[in-house]
């Protein structure tokens, strides 16, 4: 164990044993997401038992930068903290008496059949996680049978993690402050056959605190970035001339824009990071083909407001028109449970799949993808809801 691994678990034993603390929101999110269990680290992901063993190996496994990049949020963290909380304070309504031997969890989303409606969001730079990053999770998400969405920012490109998964990924789109830029990548993602476009709009800045502490071009962070490249080395703008200081977000992004991007492409477009019901109008009349319920994981706005909390005002919004994804702090199945009850189409997980392939390449990823799916399975057994469209708001209070 390294000496910094070793002063970080006592600080957070002493920490977790201190009364002045009542409990992990009170945590500095320093370490890990939760300290039970905290000394299991598990030898293979065959012995991994819920997501947080993954989190343990790959919080050994990873540099102290790439966890720091892996688990922060912005400001204090509030968002971060809230994603996790919110679903704490929604209870599940447990009926008996129903036939729940088979469990089907398969879904029809944008024109695809999805065995589980657990998808696999866009990360960017998996390289920290893995020397083999998106092809590795695209490796373990093919194992499952999952959909994975794959991020501009990634290490690899979209025509290698193609090949790995087996079938055309879904692609999430930053919208650069370069449209001829964008419409290059575009290109690319649809000559790839994918067929479905996440675009991204929740960070036009952002204060990230924790990661600012690190010298990018340090010895922790060099062993995957090369010293002095920007956002125009990433490998899905290779080929495109992209200027030196061209930006990864596009602060002037607005409806028309949105607009412009529609009239593009034909990929069908899912709108990311809205969590306003007045957003969820406005995109529903700019002709998205989903709504994707997501605050970055805590890593865009200090709201301090729980996606979960968000979801239902945005589904209130889009009865039923157009699917909602939504993501943000889903560690159990019984989260996604939660989720879908609150109108949720499917949802999406992101930490949780890093540490599995953090901590095992491949292996973990999957395991990660199976332990969800069967939490979620026991869930809903527990609810009486053999299928997904069962599962209604009465499913929880
Ligand atoms: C390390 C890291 C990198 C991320 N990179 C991207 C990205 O490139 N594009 C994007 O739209 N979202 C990105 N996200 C956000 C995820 O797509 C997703 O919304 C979020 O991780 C869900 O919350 P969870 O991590 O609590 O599951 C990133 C999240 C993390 C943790």
């Amino acid at each position: 164990m390294k000496s910094s691994d070793c002063s970080r678990r006592k600080l957070l034993q002493y920490l977790a044993g201190s009364p002045l603390l009542a409990g992990l929101d009170n945590l500095p999110l320093i370490a890990a997401e939760r300290l039970d269990d905290r000394d299991y680290i598990a030898e293979s992901a065959e012995w991994a038992v819920n997501v947080f063993d993954m989190e343990n190996v790959a919080l050994k496994n990873l540099s102290q930068a790439h966890w720091t990049y892996v688990s922060q949020g912005v400001d204090d963290e509030l968002t971060l903290r809230a994603n996790r909380a919110g679903y704490e304070r929604l209870h599940l309504r447990a009926r008996r008496l129903v036939d729940v031997s088979t469990i089907s969890k398969q879904t029809e989303l944008l024109g695809h059949t999805l065995a589980s409606p657990i998808i696999m969001a866009p990360v960017g730079g998996l390289g920290m996680a893995h020397t083999n990053g998106e092809i590795e999770a695209a490796l373990g998400a093919r194992n499952t049978g999952h959909k994975m969405i794959l991020s501009t920012a990634a290490t690899f490109g979209i025509e290698d993690v193609t090949a790995a998964r087996g079938e055309p990924v879904w692609y999430q789109l930053y919208a650069t402050n370069i449209w001829e830029i964008t419409q290059g990548i575009l290109r690319r993602v649809e000559a790839s056959g994918s067929d479905v476009l996440f675009l991204t709009t929740d960070i036009p800045d952002r204060n990230q605190d924790r990661m600012r502490r690190f010298d990018q071009n340090s010895d922790a962070c060099t062993d995957c970035h090369i010293p002095g490249t920007t956002f125009a080395d990433r490998t899905m703008l290779q080929g495109l001339n992209a200027p030196r200081n061209i930006s990864s977000q596009n602060m002037a992004m607005d409806w028309a824009w949105l607009r412009r991007l529609r009239d593009s492409t034909d990929m069908k477009i899912v709108i990311k990071g809205i969590t306003h019901p007045e957003d969820a109008r406005l995109a529903l009349s700019a002709g998205v083909d989903a709504i994707h319920v997501s605050n970055h994981g805590g890593r865009a706005d200090e709201s301090g407001f729980a996606t979960i909390d968000s979801l239902p005002e945005v589904v209130d919004v889009v009865r039923g028109r157009i699917p909602v994804i939504m993501d943000g702090g889903i560690r159990r199945g019984m989260d996604v449970l939660k989720a879908l009850a609150l109108g949720a189409n499917a949802v999406c997980i992101g930490r949780p799949y890093i540490w599995g392939l953090a901590a095992f390449g491949q292996e973990g990823v999957s395991k990660v993808l199976q332990i969800l799916d069967h939490e979620l399975e026991v869930a809903m057994r527990q609810a009486g809801t053999p299928s997904l469209a069962d599962i209604t708001r009465d499913t929880v209070r």
